[in-house]
């Protein structure tokens, strides 16, 4: 038997040292390291080695664009623009998010005259078929794999040659060259690496599920993002209603694209119209309530934001936030008292985004002004009008990304008037839309 010693790897990058350190001294984490067993005279051997072919002039090498193809699950590839030919993927989320589900309805649907193998380390083959049952899955070609043995799968996926290879997940399978246990980072290590390069040799498409830390990063070193051509991210709503399929990093195609999916009985369903998804129906006038054109992608569509004022019962007002920051809230209630002359000391203030949506995007702050300041002084809102500019201390708007675009859809949508910033009021809009450009927050606050 091979003699064993320990070593201590950065849970980070990989790095290597046989002494616990404090600081990695390649990518300058503090207290990454883990101590793994190894057994030194099977590190330098690989459970797989494809044979190298040699230099090869870049113009002989073979490739198409057309060798690109769905997985036909529109907002699957709308996230990740289809698949390529020895695509490694990384799929993580939070616990419970539907990272199976997802999987398994891939799987199935490029199951359609392909061979596709499932490797199941984390279920049994009994739990995956009552997934499959309830998610109304029958397909010949889904094979599943129970093993969690790396030397076992690629023994498998050698002998069977499967189309794509899906692994649910990376942090149950382990080398029995390695004493560590599943899920150290040695072992999601050369898991990863070992399916990727047996995937990238065969030239089929590799999915990997992978778990997150607690403070929601992917799970295990990160030279796995390295390793992988595609890292997705599954994330949730503040209300888990939708599921967001983002890409992190992707070799083939843009990281801007964003899937939208619900989830339920029958599993993830993608909503290809989402532009209804984040506004409410108003019967009648209604005070404290702005309209936001929000861009993920290359998708536009209205959000609601919502404020109320009411008059403080406490010795501090409050302000709450939901699915903006609330530093940001206080920050704009600051701005509003100084430039607006808002009485907002004596007032709670309330924000929230209708859908359970969270928004970074700074644009949001002129719509979030408009929304308290309506509630604040009771006036009704205009819902065929968008609103979007970043605030800055002194009160006034500035630019925001993308602006021609959001102007574009919002039109389509069917809003006739835009609020923008002044600085931007050189950008043609479509026909049928008035943009109505503000230098400040107070020239804004007056078209309401
Ligand atoms: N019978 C059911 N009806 C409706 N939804 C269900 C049902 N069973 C499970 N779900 C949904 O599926 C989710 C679990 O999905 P899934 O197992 O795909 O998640 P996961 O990301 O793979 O989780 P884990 O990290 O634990 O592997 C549940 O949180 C729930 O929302
Ligand atoms: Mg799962």
């Amino acid at each position: 038997m091979a003699k064993t010693r320990s070593v201590f790897l950065c849970q980070e990058c990989g790095y290597k040292t046989t002494k616990w350190l404090g600081k990695c001294p390649q990518c300058g984490e503090w207290n990454s390291f883990v101590e793994e067993v190894e057994s030194p005279a099977d590190t330098a051997v690989s459970v797989h080695d494809t044979p190298g072919t040699g230099p090869i002039a870049i113009d002989k090498v073979e490739y198409s664009e057309s060798s690109r193809f769905s997985t036909g699950i529109g907002e699957f590839d709308r996230a990740m623009g289809g698949i390529v030919p020895g695509q490694a993927v990384l799929l993580s989320g939070e616990p419970g998010i539907g990272k199976s589900t997802l999987l398994l309805q891939t799987a199935a649907s490029l199951s359609v005259g392909r061979k596709v193998f499932y490797i199941n380390g984390e279920e049994s083959n009994a739990q995956v078929k009552s997934r499959a049952a309830r998610l109304g899955i029958k397909t010949a070609g889904l094979y599943l794999l129970n093993d969690n043995n790396l030397e076992h799968v690629v023994s498998q996926i050698d002998t069977h040659k499967p189309d794509i290879l899906f692994a649910d997940s990376l942090q149950t399978l382990y080398s029995p060259r390695y004493a560590s246990l599943p899920g150290s980072v040695l072992q999601v290590r050369e898991s990863a690496h070992e399916l990727i390069s047996l995937s990238k040799g065969l030239g089929i498409p590799l999915f990997l599920v992978s778990h997150i830390t607690k403070g929601g990063d992917i799970a295990g070193p990160k030279i796995v993002e390295h390793l992988v051509d595609t890292v997705l991210y599954i994330e949730t709503d503040s209300r888990g209603y939708y599921r967001i399929l983002r890409s992190l990093k992707n070799r083939f195609f843009s990281t801007d694209e964003v899937g939208f999916f619900t989830m339920g009985e029958s599993g993830l369903t993608g909503i290809e119209d989402i532009s209804t998804a984040f506004t409410s129906i108003h019967s009648g006038e209604v005070s404290g309530v702005a309209i936001f054109p929000m861009i993920e992608g290359n998708r536009v569509f209205p959000v609601e934001i919502q404020g109320l004022c009411t008059a403080s019962q406490f010795n501090y007002p409050r302000r709450a936030a939901d699915g903006i920051d609330l530093n940001r809230l206080s920050m704009l209630a600051a701005i509003m008292e100084k430039k607006l002359g808002a009485n907002l000391s004596a007032s709670d203030v309330y924000v929230n985004i209708t859908g359970g949506l969270k928004i970074e995007d700074p644009a949001l702050d002129l719509a979030v002004i408009f929304a308290v300041y309506s509630s604040l002084k009771n006036k009704p809102s205009a819902l065929d009008t968008i609103v979007f500019g970043e605030a800055g201390l002194t009160g006034e708007v500035r630019p925001v990304f993308r602006m021609e675009k959001r102007l574009q859809e919002s039109k389509r949508l069917g809003f006739k008037r835009a609020v923008i910033p002044f600085q931007q009021k050189g950008i043609k809009p479509p026909d049928g839309l008035s943009v109505l450009p503000v230098k400040s927050i107070e020239e804004g606050i007056a078209l309401l």
